[in-house]
């Protein structure tokens, strides 16, 4: 199982960090346009192999595709991350022209590639990669409602005292501040709702927090986080190379789902080793479904600044 990961920056370098940890794949090419920069990221990685016990080759590529030829599965980490005081949306000037790039050249080596976009804002660039490549929609897969789940339940764990094992809840929609869609009356702790625990008032702190999870972050250490975004990627490359069928809340092309078409938004999905093989309709309730139409606007509202 060959993995490559575009962009060595923060969050490419973490993502592949875990992959190799997690030693399930055999190979991780690093690819990033910065002279030397993945070679040197790869290398250090490597170092790290007999203290950490794994087994994954990582290599590192300067733009050069042909090292990633053949790969099962691709991480899309390239682009600018936003910095204080910036929305996602704001990325997409320069993003959406690396990211189109990154696409064409990785399905020129690896034409059965099924792709993972992480680059902001995560939904457009999901979209566009969707209207650029014509992949059949299971092989493109947009990182958000994993990591923004994390947030999620570490929000639950901290606000209940408990930890974060406990805890379930999943964050649909889409992956902006003002998109995403904490489901808070799914949530539970041991399969018990939340809302036995925690009144309506800090119910909605948690998924207020969860929203501006990202922004808080990027004030505190002056760009976006890496080390659960990293992370949320890993597990999902996990599960389409171990064909886990498991369950994550990704950004998926509707058609008719959640009574929406022709965008990318995130909803639950099952990841085995086809890439997305089911997307999950659940019921939601009308405040919900009322939260996800306003979600899915917002996300229109962005793709509508494409070139395509
Ligand atoms: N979807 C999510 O949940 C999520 C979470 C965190 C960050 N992000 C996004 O991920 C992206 C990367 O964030 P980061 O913190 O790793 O940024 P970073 O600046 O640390 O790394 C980005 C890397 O991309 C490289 N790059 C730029 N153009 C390239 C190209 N054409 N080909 C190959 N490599 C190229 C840069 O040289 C740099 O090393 C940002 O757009 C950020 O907003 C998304």
């Amino acid at each position: 199982m060959k993995v490559t990961v575009v962009g060595a920056g923060a969050v490419g370098a973490s993502c592949a960090e875990y992959i190799a940890i997690k030693d399930f794949a055999s190979e991780v090419v690093i690819l990033d346009i910065k002279e030397g920069y993945a070679e040197g990221k790869a290398m250090d990685l490597m170092q790290t192999a007999s203290l950490m016990g794994f087994d994954t080759k990582i290599t590192g590529s300067t733009n050069d595709y042909a090292k990633t030829a053949d790969s099962h599965i691709a991480v899309i980490t390239s682009g600018i991350p936003r910095k204080p005081g910036m929305t996602r949306e704001e990325l997409i000037g320069i993003n959406a022209g690396i990211v189109k790039t990154v696409s064409s050249n990785l399905l020129q080596h690896s034409p059965n590639v099924i792709i993972i976009v992480v680059s902001n804002p995560m939904d457009t660039m999901t979209y566009l990669v969707h209207k650029t490549t014509g992949l059949p929609k299971n092989r493109i897969i947009g990182m958000g409602g994993a990591l923004d789940s994390a947030r999620f339940k570490y929000r639950l764990a901290e606000a209940m005292e408990a930890p974060i094992s406990d805890i379930d809840g999943m964050v649909i929609g889409g992956h902006s501040d003002t998109g995403m869609v904490p489901l808070t009356s799914h949530a539970t702790r041991n399969s018990i709702r939340v809302s036995e625990f925690l009144s309506e008032e800090r119910l909605q702190q948690v998924a207020e927090d969860t929203k501006v999870g990202g922004a808080t972050l990027t004030k505190l250490l002056g760009t976006s986080a890496w080390y659960a975004p990293g992370a949320a990627v890993s597990s999902m490359v996990q599960a389409i190379a171990c064909d886990q069928k498991k369950m994550f809340p990704c950004s998926s092309l509707l058609e008719g789902e959640y009574g929406l078409n022709d965008i990318c938004i995130g909803v639950p999905v099952i990841l085995g080793k086809d890439g997305i093989e089911k997307i999950v309709d659940i019921p939601l309730s009308d405040a919900e479904k009322a939260k996800m139409q306003e979600s899915a606007a917002g996300v229109t509202k962005t793709n509508g600044l494409l070139e395509l």
